[in-house]
């Protein structure tokens, strides 16, 4: 199997389902049998919430009193490990650019240092360093957009920003996905807009998550969808999301490991030929 993948989730836009997305994704890998690291890397700490713990300051406890990672961290559920923060992760930030913080800081700081994990999720304020930062390690950016103009048109920044960090850092392009939120496929306008984001975005538009108020119950009692509603067919979305982020690393091990035969074989050709 391919080592860990780092997947983020990141938009420009506030309140477009970054953290229910990032706890939803950290969640349902975990329940399929994976190891997962959930970084919060936002200053609100909804994490920590949105899993029934307290906020914490262990963002901050590992960029600025360079704690071990491992003692930071907790097992919100069996496998879903938690890197919690609060309102101390925005002094971790300035922190970080007094000190000319470059974008691996948490390639170094966490990516790195998760050993023994299958996936690192972060999730990311709509702005900064660390979303930057969080960006630039992504093997998978994942942008929730609701489904109006404000919506669309913050997939779209969130794009060109990924796109800009690419370029600047010179790093392969990640995968890219733009996940449609909040639908409620009763309205016209609704159904028009997810057209129209299929359209703009082609085959990087994942199955739509419907408007639901027991996802607003679920996430004000500390719990996940899957231990709220295991039924809802808001679970069964967020599971399939879990599904195609599960089969690009398994395809990514597939082709490390082809990469890796063909490297032996030439390695015994050249030997042959000596
Ligand atoms: N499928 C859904 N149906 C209805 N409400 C939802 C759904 N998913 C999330 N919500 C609600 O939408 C709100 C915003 O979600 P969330 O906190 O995940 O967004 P965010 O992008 O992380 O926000 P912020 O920019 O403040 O960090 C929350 O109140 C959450 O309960
Ligand atoms: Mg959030």
């Amino acid at each position: 199997m391919a080592s860990r993948m780092v997947v983020t989730v990141s938009s420009n836009k506030g309140g477009c389902g970054k953290t229910t997305t990032a706890v939803h994704l950290a969640a349902g890998l975990a329940n399929a049998g994976h190891q997962v690291l959930l970084a919060d890397l936002d200053k609100q700490g909804h994490c920590a919430t949105f899993l029934g713990r307290d906020p914490a300051p262990r963002l901050y406890d590992l960029l600025v009193k360079e704690r071990p990672l491992a003692e930071l961290i907790v097992e919100a559920r069996p496998r879903l490990h938690l890197l919690a923060g609060n309102s101390e992760s925005l002094v971790a930030q300035d922190f970080a650019r007094l000190r000319n913080a470059q974008a691996d800081l948490l390639e170094r700081a966490i990516v790195e240092k998760a050993i023994g994990y299958d996936y690192v999720v972060f999730d990311t304020p709509p702005q900064g360093l660390l979303q930057e930062c969080a960006i630039y390690s992504a093997d998978v950016l994942i942008t929730p957009a609701p489904v109006d103009y404000p919506g669309m048109d913050g997939a779209a920044q969130f794009v060109l920003l990924a796109q800009r960090i690419q370029e600047r850092e010179r790093l392969p392009a990640p995968r890219l996905f733009v996940l449609p939120m909040f639908v409620d496929r009763r309205t016209s306008e609704a159904r028009y807009n997810l057209e129209a984001l299929q359209e703009r975005f082609g085959e990087w538009v994942l199955e739509a998550v419907p408007v639901r108020t027991r996802m607003r119950e679920a996430i004000a009692e500390g719990e996940t969808i899957f231990d709220y509603a295991p039924g809802d067919d808001i679970a069964d979305i967020y599971t399939g999301l879990c599904r195609t982020i599960a089969a690009l690393r398994t395809d990514a091990a597939h082709s490390d490991a082809a990469q890796s035969d063909a490297a032996q074989s030439d390695a015994a050709c050249t030997e042959g030929k000596g």
